[in-house]
């Protein structure tokens, strides 16, 4: 074993003594520990090193250290939910690989490591993870924050001395064309104080004979603070913070052309946010973040989205961290990967939460659309329809991950509509439930998943009344994979009906 075991505090040895001593310990194989650590990337970044304080950094720790920790999620000496949740599923022989991967990447500097920065971090947000059912209908965190990096009111709506493209009653530095908002408190997030200087972090300079030095990739790359409520209802086609790109395929593109900083919204408002594209791809308040990127404590109320896919009120394409954030009243349309708070995720939602409609036509959710990553102690209120793929909660769940998360919203759909998920592939459900009612007019209606294939759903629940043709059961409507631990109470077709309508390629367990 590695030598930095001898540097260890005595207690922790004694610990890993039973674990190292059991016969069938092999020595720890890091290549093999990187394969089974794509199940924790989402969270805890591609090598360990997360970009959000919300995750501690894996990366570099101790291999010892890491197996205690993950050994103590698991028997409930660790009580937080979410990666209680996520190292079920982990073997226990395999718990010295993954830590023997983390432990031989390198850190990064700049991320925090241990669980005392995250909780820091999470209640310098004024945030705790709590479990299902206690999320209040709006954050409630209204932490006073610095509004001295704000225009002066009084200065002319329309005036722009700096020449920068951003009027000086929008500019907190309306002399200097290098600036459009200050960090004026010196936190390292610059304060966005009205609806113009949230623009401006995607339009800056591109006004006729407007002129900046601050290029996009810079304003794309800082962090800013919400200071105040903001109404965008005097901007008539919102541009999305961050894009697609030239390839317009989101998907293709990756995260290239995302927003990459931090936004603290501290609980305010964006209200009437209105964006008619029918063409394009990613958009949202936020079109594209990155890997790097973070979204939290930020309310979008009544937003109204019109795109051609990746289309959500907050975020139209995520590939970073969205935290303690909510999309009240959305009205959200699109042909594919839909939801009324974020289109598609291939990151991290937690405490994700929405009420209003979704419409379109595949990959629909309440919350989330198009899902490759994780989504955690959410809820969505949302009536969601379309022709296929549409879940109260997520409409396609690809290799993710929804955990501790709810929705009470109808769903309909042709194919593939469930009241939390409408299709699942090689994915996984865990401790989570629906209560809306679910109809589809062609296959696989479930109550809580239409398809669930190569997929597990275990601890989970349904209540809504399901009413469908071909594979339709009160939990799920076409099972090729496992049920475990589950129920549904809600009638089928009006009558007692199957918990899972076609179960011929899948399992059911107690
Ligand atoms: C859904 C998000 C999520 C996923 C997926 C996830 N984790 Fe975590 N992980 C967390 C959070 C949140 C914490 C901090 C919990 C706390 O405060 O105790 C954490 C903490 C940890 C810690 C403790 C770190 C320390 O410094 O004490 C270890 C070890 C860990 N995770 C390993 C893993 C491994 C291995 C996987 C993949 C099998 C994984 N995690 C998947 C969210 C996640």
């Amino acid at each position: 074993m590695t030598s930095h075991r001898i540097a260890l505090h005595p207690l922790r040895i004694a610990i890993a003594l039973p674990l190292l001593a059991t016969p069938a310990v092999h020595a720890a194989d890091a290549a093999r520990g990187g394969q089974i650590a794509v199940e924790c990337q989402a969270c805890h970044g591609p090598d360990g090193n997360s970009p959000s304080p919300l995750f501690p950094r894996l990366a570099g720790q101790h291999a010892e250290y890491l197996v205690i920790a993950m050994q103590s999620y698991r028997d409930g000496r660790r009580t937080d939910p979410i990666m209680r949740a996520a190292i079920q599923n982990v073997q226990e022989g395999d718990l010295a690989d993954l830590a023997e991967w983390f432990a031989t990447q390198k850190p990064a500097t700049g991320t925090q490591a241990g669980t005392a920065d995250r909780s820091a971090a999470l209640a310098a947000a004024g945030q705790s993870v709590g479990p299902v059912g206690t999320a209040p209908a709006s954050t409630g965190v209204l932490a006073s924050a610095p509004t001295s990096g704000c225009p002066d009111p009084k200065a002319s709506p329309t005036r722009d001395r700096d020449g920068d493209g951003v009027a000086d009653a929008d500019d907190a530095a309306p002399r200097d064309r290098d600036e459009f908002a200050k960090d004026a408190d010196g936190d390292g997030f610059h304060e966005i104080c009205t609806a113009g200087q949230l623009q401006a972090i995607r339009t800056l300079g591109t006004a006729p004979g407007s002129r900046t030095a601050l290029t996009l990739d810079q304003r794309m790359a800082r962090n800013y603070e919400i200071v105040a409520d903001l109404d965008l209802a005097g901007i008539s086609n919102w541009q999305p913070i961050g894009d697609c790109g030239p390839e317009q395929s989101c998907m293709k593109a990756g995260d290239k052309y995302g927003f990459a900083g931090q936004v603290e919204g501290h609980g305010h408002a964006v209200r009437g946010l209105r964006i008619d594209r029918p063409e394009a791809g990613g958009v949202g308040l936020f079109g594209v973040v990155k890997k790097t990127g973070v979204i939290t404590n930020i309310r979008v109320i009544d937003a109204r989205v019109r795109a051609g896919n990746g289309a959500g009120a907050l975020v139209g394409a995520n590939f970073g961290t969205v935290s303690n954030a909510e999309a009240i009243g959305s009205d959200v349309y699109a042909k594919a990967a839909v939801g009324a708070l974020v289109g598609g995720s291939a990151g991290t939602v937690i405490r994700g939460r929405a009420t209003g409609k979704v419409g379109g036509e595949a990959a629909l959710g309440g919350v989330i659309g198009d899902m490759r990553g994780v989504v955690t102690d959410s809820w969505a209120d949302v009536a969601v329809s379309g022709t296929k793929g549409a879940g109260g909660l997520v409409g396609l769940n690809t290799f993710g991950r929804v955990l501790n998360s709810y929705a009470t919203g109808p769903v309909s759909a042709v194919d593939n509509a469930g009241g939390l998920v409408g299709m699942n592939t090689d994915a996984v459900v865990e401790n989570s439930y629906a209560t809306g009612a679910v109809s589809g007019t062609g296959t696989n209606t479930g109550g809580l998943v239409g398809f669930n294939s190569l997929s597990k759903v275990r601890g989970s629940y349904a209540t809504g009344a399901v009413t469908g043709k071909a594979a339709a059961g009160s939990l799920v409507g076409r099972n090729a994979g496992e049920v475990s631990q589950s129920s549904a109470a809600g009638p089928v077709n009006g009558a007692a009906g199957l918990l899972v309508g076609d179960g011929s390629a899948g399992a059911v367990v107690p």
